[in-house]
């Protein structure tokens, strides 16, 4: 069977058992699956034009692994950084298949996008779009650029991957577009080519996504007319995964509805998805260190902790937590906690499961802002990586050792 699935009580993914992967490679380790992968990337690629482009947003996953499987597969890349836009090279995506989003772009980021050629800055502030025009004179170089809006929209996912207020750093205000327009017009040195939006994570509602649309066809619509020649809505990424009980939008329909909005305007789509895409593609597996009774709770100490998976303690997030192999024991109520020093290092509370000492744990749905988000808080070694597809196991990124962690402070 393909991605995960259970075989007599055992957690595997497509032929391989992960508790064979805990007990070959050690925990804490990220295993993710290359068969969903693939099918949450399909999802997004055949619902839409061969001329509209689906950009992996790689801050949910930056494994370059990850990366290159996704290239190979026809997609493109949203980045946020220099070095992500980096990895995107070295991974072998196509500079025109690249958009790069972000408030805090420096000068050396701006230079590397233009030279490289990629598809486009998405420009997030009148300050921005100066740098922009500057830099592009220098390298005698055009720039491609939509502009990204701040859509005013709000979701009701948690505050902070909420990012289409009027209030958050993001964007630009919809009455600033016009004078914007014009300044990169008139520079002679910015392609402007559309316009960006995204209005946060864990959208579930379709309206809020058509509304979104809306606005961006509203505004392109009136700077076409203008002058200006816009192709492209970047719609962003945020579409909702089922961390709990969730129930999530079908994304082939909300796309088949988008594009036939689309289609007569002759306009096309980029969309940023993130952890529609590697989220449920990745399971963390820990190890209990020790099952601690007190006289109000038991606790599950896991050899994983907040360093390794933020999610849960940044954002209360919730995830699924399975024992790798299920036994035939008493089940009890634990608090599933890690190692660090922090009373908000905690992974759920009251989660039934059925636990030894050294039972493997895995915390479901880890795959997108798991690796991607880690530390080295209280001096702990990063985790490894594992990419399973059909028997083969391929170490994508090896445990980090203690060599490494002093290795910038020794070489000083
Ligand atoms: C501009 C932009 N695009 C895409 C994404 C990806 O969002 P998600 O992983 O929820 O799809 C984000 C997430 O923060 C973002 O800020």
């Amino acid at each position: 069977m393909k991605g995960f699935n259970r075989k007599e009580g055992q957690l595997f993914i497509d032929d391989v058992s992960l508790k064979d992967i805990a007990k070959k490679f050690g925990t804490p380790v990220y295993v993710y699956s290359a068969n969903k992968l693939k099918e949450n990337l399909n999802n997004y690629v055949s619902s839409v034009r061969k001329e509209d482009k689906v950009c992996y947003s790689v801050k949910s996953n930056s494994n370059i692994h990850i990366l290159s499987l996704l290239s190979e597969l026809g997609s493109g890349f949203d980045v946020v950084s220099g070095n992500e836009l980096r990895r995107c090279l070295e991974a072998g995506a196509k500079p025109e298949d690249i958009v790069f989003s972000g408030v805090g772009k420096t000068k050396e980021e701006i230079r590397l996008a233009i030279s490289a050629g990629i598809f486009s800055i998405n420009i997030e502030s009148e300050e921005e779009l100066e740098r922009i025009i500057n830099i592009s004179k220098d390298l005698k170089k055009q720039a491609e650029c939509t502009i990204r809006i701040n859509p005013d929209l709000s979701s009701e996912s948690h505050p902070y991957i909420q990012t289409g207020l009027k209030t958050s750093k993001f964007g630009v205000l919809k009455e600033k577009v016009d004078s914007m327009a014009r300044k990169a017009s008139e520079s002679g040195s910015v392609n402007l080519k559309g316009i960006a939006s995204h209005v946060g994570s864990q959208i579930f509602d379709k309206e809020l996504i058509l509304e979104n649309l809306n606005l961006l066809i509203e505004i392109s619509t009136h700077l076409t007319k203008q002058g200006h020649n816009l192709r492209y809505l970047d719609l962003g990424g945020g579409f909702g995964i089922s961390y709990q009980e969730e129930k999530e939008l079908k994304i082939d329909e909300v796309l088949t509805e988008i594009i036939s909005v689309l289609e007569p305007l002759n306009l096309n789509l980029i969309l940023e998805p993130g952890r529609s895409i590697s989220g449920n593609a990745g399971v963390l597996l820990s190890k209990v260190e020790y099952l601690k009774k007190t006289p109000d709770l038991n606790f599950a100490v896991i050899d994983s902790g907040m360093n390794d998976f933020l999610r849960p303690s940044l954002y209360q997030a919730w995830h699924d937590i399975s024992v790798v192999e299920t036994k035939d024991k008493k089940e009890l109520f634990y608090k599933v906690v890690g190692p660090v020093c922090e009373s908000g290092d905690t992974f759920g509370e009251e989660r039934l499961l059925s636990l030894d000492e050294n039972s493997i744990l895995a915390i479901h749905d880890a795959g997108a802002y798991g690796h991607a988000m880690s530390s080295n808080y209280n001096s702990r070694l990063k985790s490894s990586e594992i990419l399973i597809e059909d028997e083969e196991i391929k170490v994508i990124r090896r445990r980090e050792t203690f060599d490494d962690l002093l290795r910038q402070e020794r070489d000083v």
